[in-house]
């Protein structure tokens, strides 16, 4: 298993480009099985989540072509199979996106239940019954723009990813409405049709780097990234005194030496994500005062917390909120990588510990996060992956 290697220390300084959004790219990949048409998706991120999609698309009888400039091209033209296998939905969450599109074209569906990070119970029993949650939501789009009548959703969920699959179903011919507030209205429709659709940039890796710009005390413009998107953690990093400035092309990040403990409550968009809770976490050991992070959305999704502690941060756990007291020595450890964003938080604060920081289990990251370690090489970081 491949181990990160990462020397604290220095000032992240540069450009970094982001990739498109996981999230977007995942629905984005399940709604080819609605069309015999082809889809084509530009800006995938080239992560192994996207990967284990592809295959799983492949069972199910659709041809999927991926080419190096991040392009996609997916053809739905027969569907041989209506059931997504356990060996793959197992490795990933976002498998349980199938089930929506597939019930909706061939009319029958069967989906092992989910595994993915092992953040909270995550049921999904919500997808059935329609209640707020993102893939859910788009499950739902999904299906409802194929069925018979009209479908109401309310209390849908409001992230930028369903807005993003919104745009794309009305390209391929749904009748979408509200998407992006709580009530999306769907007017079903006989068939779709292919389509072109270019992905959004990923908030969270975005975000991911505005942290490690503020952490590092660096000066880092992360383009190719949307500041619309992120607009609940740029108020917060601004609050806890970093410099963020946003522009067409996307955002400058600097840091001013000086962090300011500040509170924080994950909630659904546009409240601050959840996906950025264990990043914050890692910025705030090195905050001046005592912050409350109070995690809403899962229930386990604290487990960077006892590695951050590892590493001879100072926080205190109890329920549902983390209690940091900063700003405290960070020192190089061996640490475990719990979840796709408790990895993102540990090489965080590897940045800016003393001494050599090894993460293990850094496959979790490989899901989410396109060529990281390149990326963070590139601005200054000293990382390497060991094989
Ligand atoms: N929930 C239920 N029943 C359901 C569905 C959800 O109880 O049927 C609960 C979950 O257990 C959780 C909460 O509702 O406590 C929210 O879950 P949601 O369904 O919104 O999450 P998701 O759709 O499974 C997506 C992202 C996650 C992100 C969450 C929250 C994708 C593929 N995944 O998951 O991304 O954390 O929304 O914003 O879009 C990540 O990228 O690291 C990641 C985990």
């Amino acid at each position: 298993m491949d181990k990160l290697r990462i020397t604290g220390g220095t000032r992240l300084k540069g450009r970094v480009k982001i990739s498109g959004a996981k999230n977007s790219a995942l629905p984005a990949m399940a709604a080819s099985l609605l069309t015999a048409g082809e889809v084509t998706l530009e800006n995938v991120p080239l992560v192994n989540d996207i990967f284990t999609t592809r295959r799983l698309l492949r069972e199910l009888g659709v041809i999927v072509e991926f080419e190096p400039d991040h392009s996609a091209r997916l053809r739905a033209e027969k569907i041989l199979s209506h059931e997504a296998p356990y060996d793959l939905v197992k490795t990933m969450r976002a498998s349980v996106l199938v089930l929506g599109p597939l019930l909706a074209r061939t009319g029958h569906a069967r989906v092992s239940l989910p595994g993915g990070c092992a953040i909270g119970a995550r049921p999904i029993n919500l997808h059935i019954q329609g209640k707020i949650t993102v893939t859910g939501t788009e499950n739902l789009m999904m299906a409802a723009s194929l069925a018979h009548g009209q479908t109401i959703l309310q209390n849908a969920a409001r992230e930028p990813e369903v807005v993003d699959l919104a745009e794309m179903l009305n390209r391929m011919g749904a009748k979408i409405d509200g998407a992006g507030t709580p009530t999306i209205k769907i007017e079903g429709v006989h068939e779709l049709k292919g389509t072109m659709h270019r992905v959004i940039p990923d908030r969270i890796e975005a975000g991911t780097f505005l942290v490690a710009g503020a952490i590092t005390n660096g000066d880092i413009e992360v383009l190719n990234s949307n500041p619309n998107h992120l607009t609940s953690v740029i108020e917060k990093l601004r609050e806890a005194g970093v410099n963020i400035e946003t522009g067409p092309e996307g955002m400058a990040v600097r840091g001013n030496g000086a962090l300011k403990a500040t509170d924080v409550v994950t909630k659904e968009y546009p409240a601050f994500a959840t996906d950025m809770q264990a990043q914050y976490m890692a910025l705030m050991t090195q905050a001046n005062g005592i912050s409350f992070i109070t995690e809403n959305i899962f229930e386990n999704r604290f487990m960077h917390a006892s590695e951050l502690m590892r590493m001879g941060a100072n926080i205190r756990i109890d329920g549902s909120r983390a209690i940091v007291s900063g700003k405290g020595r960070l020192t190089g450890a061996n640490v475990i990588a719990s979840d796709l964003r408790a990895s993102a938080s540990l090489i965080l604060a590897a940045l800016i510990a003393d001494g050599v920081t090894v993460i293990d289990r850094v496959y979790h990251l490989d899901r989410g996060y396109e060529k990281i370690e390149e990326k963070l090489r590139s601005i200054g970081a000293q990382i390497e992956r060991l094989k």
